[in-house]
């Protein structure tokens, strides 16, 4: 018998998902959770957190609520008085690889490493409200058990996307790094908060092929929900004399990539935490588009200079990077391509 083509689609298009696959993924989900997967870092116990009496934040700031504490993140999750209620977490957690940050020791054995981090996973899951969603960045080594952990704990894999980069340190042992993971979770599928409308950008079929057809829409002409791997420009890293960097941390993430998220998956007002703050990306990025936040550093140095950053300097490439097109070819017609052809809308 000649092979049946599935044309029933959750929306349509080559790569969509077929609907039977998304019945198959959601029972999955539930079925892991309930299946005591195990790895690694399951061999050590699970950390118990200290509990934090009438904890305050070391830095805060009003209109819109804004706070960031210095500590562990494990311990400051647990205490946290919104515990149960962020809206959307983004953490960009230390990867093990060595680096000299100020306090922090990035050179656990894997074990520990794995046990630290489903111990701040967990600390997160707590923290989101029913609705929240919860991105990571984390690369290639740590990717797979990030994803099963999360599974594992009855979460919802929304997308996992690629942040690509064209500065990857050059090697000849292998194929040069050029990205890292960005994994995008839900506690509930149906029910999170996602505003396709606020990160738009011109789609390859307006910039390459000035389609007439997608110019005819009727809303979002030539637009599209940016692809799931993430470059352009303004998403370089965070390197030499770009304009956002801050000398003084390591592996500062660009605007654009937080500006994505936060638009994505939040509306004003909303909390906002990241467990790794780092050098303030997040909470410049959504004290400037107006959503409350909390940050958690460990370094009293590195809050320090990130408070500098979120109430002194601010983010300093708002709007820049969206709208723009990412197509990887010219413009095949004799048009010029569209740019900006319609403005993404504010939420
Ligand atoms: C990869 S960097 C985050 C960079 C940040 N995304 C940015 O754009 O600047 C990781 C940060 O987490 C901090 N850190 C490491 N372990 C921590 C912990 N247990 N609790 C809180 N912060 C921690 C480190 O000091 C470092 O500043």
């Amino acid at each position: 018998m000649p092979e049946r083509k599935n044309t029933d689609f959750d929306r349509p298009g080559g790569y969509a998902m077929p609907k039977g696959a998304v019945q198959v993924h959601r029972n999955a989900v539930r079925e892991l959770a309930e299946a005591n997967v195990k790895l690694y870092g399951d061999k050590i116990e699970a950390y118990e957190p200290a509990s934090i009496k009438n904890i305050k934040p070391a830095f805060s700031s009003k209109k819109p609520d804004t706070k960031l504490y210095v500590g562990d993140c494990r311990d400051v999750l647990a205490s946290l008085p919104e515990k149960g209620s962020v809206d959307l977490i983004f953490a960009d957690p230390p990867f093990n690889w060595d680096v000299p940050y100020d306090q922090w020791h990035d050179g656990m054995p894997r074990a520990e490493y794995e046990r630290f981090t489903f111990d701040w996973l967990d600390g997160c899951i707590a923290a989101l409200a029913p609705h929240g969603s919860l991105w990571v960045n984390i690369p290639d080594d740590s990717a797979a058990e990030v994803v099963v952990h999360l599974k594992r704990r009855g979460l919802f894999m929304i997308n996992w996307c690629a942040w690509h980069f064209r500065f990857g340190q050059n090697r000849e042992s292998s194929f040069i790094m050029s990205k890292v993971h960005v994994l995008y979770f839900a506690k509930n599928p149906d029910d999170r908060i996602w505003n396709p409308n606020a990160i738009m950008e011109p789609s390859d079929r307006a910039s390459i092929y000035g389609d007439p057809r997608t110019m005819a829409k009727e809303n979002n002409k030539g637009m599209r929900v940016p692809m799931d791997v993430w470059y352009g420009k303004f998403w370089g890293r965070i390197q030499g004399n770009n304009k956002e960097r801050r000398h003084q941390h390591h592996n500062q993430i660009p605007e654009a990539y937080l500006e994505r998220v936060i638009l994505a998956c939040s509306n004003e007002g909303d909390l906002v935490l990241d467990p790794f703050l780092g050098s303030g990306t997040t909470s410049t990025v959504a004290r400037a588009y107006n959503r409350r936040s909390i940050g958690i550093e460990y370094s009293k140095i590195s809050a320090e200079n990130a408070w500098d950053r979120i109430a002194r300097v601010g983010m300093i490439r708002k709007g820049e990077a969206l709208g723009q097109s990412t197509a990887i070819f010219k413009n095949r017609r004799q048009n010029p391509r569209p740019q900006k052809t319609a403005e993404p809308q504010p939420v």
